[in-house]
């Protein structure tokens, strides 16, 4: 097979890039690893930033966002038994961000790939990448039962996750990885009621951090701090509603309606970013290149600004003969991504608990919360970077 594009990874990273390219015609072909019902049986957020809504429209793919997705303008940091809302629209100069689950994106984004007859190849094995940087043009293998098919193309874009196989193509003397193991996890539960809130509820408590989510008004989702020892059997629902009771404040945790989870995991929190971004005719992308901690809404919104940078900078090569967007596309990725890591990083240091903080550290954390309540300033960078710092 030959194509211009070859992209590995099933994920909204790689198939939104698909989608665009393909609506230029440039040519691409995506290499998923799992069943298509496997990757839209994951659970994943459910905050976009008006960036990333403004891509999915350019894909052509933003009209059930728009419908059954919600603006939010603001949402609430709970503490000390009280709740302070943040308001995004007043404080980033009207901007808001769309809350519409990440399962509920990919499947649009399938489903746009399958209308324009896209080549998207499931359940390959064995993905190899070849002549990356070298004389020779690049090529990608994969296994499909006993038969081995080689992709020929002029670029490779690594788009397969944290765990893919791009990434560790990139030899160990030319790839820096920076990684922060935060000591706890969030234990997530999804569950068919109406949700506490009609915005987000982000809670510090000395007991541990608690979220309040929704991917509808059918449909809430919310999470409690948990140590990294604990396993998803350790927490019947009726021990997590529970311990989430316990968090919020008393007039939210009256109101709070239970019942039982239809999906519970625990996952751990990372702060992950692999720096170059290029090796050769290989581009990586979304969580192949970083990995941030949930607190801040920003994972798929860190993938958001490479597919635009290598949306453009592909149109730019192919349509326009310039090659200055690929040139510089590492250098500008990382530019932005690692805004996104202090953003993260910084909303979870304020708002958990670490089990070896001192004293001191909680008067900070504390002290954080009301300065940034007490000033403007404060609250408009935290609203900017929340919404979504320019591409
Ligand atoms: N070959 C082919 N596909 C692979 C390989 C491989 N060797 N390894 C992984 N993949 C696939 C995975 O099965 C997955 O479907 O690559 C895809 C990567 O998708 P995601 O992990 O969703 O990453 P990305 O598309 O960059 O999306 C970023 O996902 O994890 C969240 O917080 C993150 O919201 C962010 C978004
Ligand atoms: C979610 O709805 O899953 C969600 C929302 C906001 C976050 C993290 C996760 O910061």
């Amino acid at each position: 097979m030959k194509t211009q594009v070859c992209i590995i990874g099933g994920g909204p990273s790689g198939l939104m890039l698909s989608q665009l390219l393909d609506l230029k015609g440039i040519d691409t072909i995506v290499l998923e690893r799992q069943s298509r019902e496997y990757v839209l049986g994951r659970i994943r957020a459910g905050v976009l930033e008006h960036g990333f809504a403004d891509l999915m429209r350019e894909a052509q793919c933003g009209a059930r966002m728009d419908m059954e997705g919600e603006i939010h303008e603001g949402f609430f940091i709970a503490h000390d038994g009280e709740m302070t809302r943040v308001d995004l629209h007043k404080h980033s100069g009207g901007n808001s961000v769309m809350v519409y689950g990440q399962t509920e994106l990919t499947r649009d984004l399938y489903e746009a790939r399958d209308k324009m007859n896209s080549k998207v190849i499931h359940n390959v094995e064995d993905v190899k990448l070849h002549n990356v940087k070298s004389d020779e043009s690049p090529y990608v293998s994969y296994r499909a039962g006993d038969e081995i098919i080689r992709i020929d193309c002029d670029y490779i874009i690594g788009a397969d996750g944290f765990h893919g196989v791009s990434r560790k193509t990139i030899p160990g003397d030319v790839l820096r990885e920076y990684e922060k193991v935060y000591p706890f996890g969030w234990l997530g539960v999804l569950s068919r009621t109406k949700p506490v809130s009609p915005e987000l509820i982000y809670a510090k408590h000395e007991r541990g951090f608690a979220l309040c989510s929704l991917r509808s008004q059918v449909l809430s989702r919310y999470y409690i701090q948990v140590p990294l020892t604990d396993t998803v059997e350790d927490w019947s629902d009726e021990d997590f509603w529970a311990e989430l009771k316990r968090r919020l404040p008393d007039e939210v945790a009256e109101r709070l309606e239970t019942g039982p989870s239809i999906e519970k995991s625990i996952a751990p929190l990372r702060s992950f970013v692999a720096e170059p971004m290029r090796y050769g005719n290989l581009f990586l992308a979304g969580d192949a290149a970083h990995i941030v901690p949930p607190t801040g809404a920003r994972g798929l919104n860190s993938a958001a600004s490479d597919i635009y940078y290598l949306y453009h900078a592909m149109v730019d090569h192919y349509l326009n003969n310039d090659d200055q967007g690929l040139d510089v596309y590492s250098q500008k990725a990382l530019a932005r991504v690692w805004k996104a890591q202090r953003f993260s990083w910084w909303m979870t240091n304020m708002l958990h608990r670490y089990p070896d903080s001192i004293d001191y550290d909680q008067r900070l954390q504390q002290i954080e919360m009301e300065y940034l309540f007490s000033s403007d300033a404060a609250m408009a960078s935290l609203a900017e970077n929340y919404t979504g710092l320019p591409f």
